[in-house]
């Protein structure tokens, strides 16, 4: 077999940044709007502190302004709901981000519910989630948004292709299933979860594996049809040292024709993706 296509989402993010950074300058000039995100960070999950960092960072690169409200891990539900009400209210900020997971004590459904969809540029409000289920999507979520758009920015197209996604969550695995199955993306989904029986069945057959799982390097070699195209979701701290995927990387890519490295796969891609919704919510302001 030849070397696999190594699907650089470092690289593309890097571009797709460049064309939000392009957005922004001509908005600023053009309608005197500087696209804003407030982030919302809510204890001290460090993985979390680390992600809405880069988030903030990355908004700063492209010319956007960015607000961090930290919170406190004994944060009452209503106090979070009062600060997400300000920031509906607040003209400033076009793109609001709740960062997950919550603490256990708050009811993240009800946080998420209350985000105005038109500010909502993780897209995972359930205005949002329907439009897209229905077929006219809003604001894709992050993610699944980066998932096809790495696959597609580098020459492989998703339509009829057997695509296989593992996990079942709203963030991930069900909203990708929902935008691989648009008119126009036009691929086969099958999603598998906890509660499949022989997933492996179902992964022969996959051209596309998407995994989502959360499981440190669960998928393997023998569960990969030769050729297939295979996209890590999952990074993961490995106790010796080091982040790893969902997949066992080092059996896994020899047989794949393309392959995401973790990290430099997926990650990089949704950070990108929050940038262009909320470019694009700016853009919509006063619309
Ligand atoms: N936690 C892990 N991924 C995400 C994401 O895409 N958005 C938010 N808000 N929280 C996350």
């Amino acid at each position: 077999m030849t070397a696999p296509l190594i699907l650089d989402g470092k690289k593309l993010a890097a571009q797709v940044r460049l064309e939000v950074a392009e957005k922004t300058a001509r908005l600023k000039d053009q309608r005197g709007i500087t696209p804003g995100l407030a982030a919302v960070l809510v204890g001290d999950d460090p993985a979390s502190h680390v992600y809405v960092k880069n988030k903030r960072q990355a908004c700063a690169d492209a010319g956007m302004a960015s607000w961090l409200h930290q919170l406190p891990a004994g944060t009452t539900q209503e106090e979070l709901l009062d600060l997400v009400d300000k920031l509906n209210a607040d003209d400033s900020v076009h793109g609001i981000l709740v960062q997950l997971p919550l603490p256990k004590h708050l009811d993240t459904a009800l946080i998420l519910d209350r985000i105005d969809p038109r500010k909502d540029v993780d897209g995972l409000h359930p205005d949002n989630l329907g439009l897209l289920a229905d077929g006219r999507p809003r604001y894709l979520p992050c993610t699944p948004h980066g998932v096809w758009q790495l696959v597609k920015r580098n020459g492989i197209s998703w339509a009829g292709k057997n695509v296989v996604i593992l996990g079942r969550s709203s963030i991930v695995g069900k909203s990708l299933a929902l935008l691989l199955l648009q008119k126009g993306v036009d691929a086969t989904v099958t999603v598998c979860h906890s509660r499949t029986p022989n997933p492996g069945h179902y992964l022969k057959q996959a051209d596309i594996i998407v995994a989502a799982i959360g499981q440190p390097l669960w998928l393997k070699a023998d569960m990969v049809k030769p050729g297939a195209v295979v996209v890590d979701v999952g990074i993961h701290r490995k106790p010796a040292g080091g982040l790893c995927g969902d997949v066992s990387y080092d059996e896994v890519a020899p047989l794949s024709s393309a392959i995401t490295p973790v990290p430099g796969g997926v990650g990089p891609m949704t950070i990108a993706m929050l940038l262009v919704n909320t470019v694009e919510s700016a853009s919509l302001a006063g619309k």
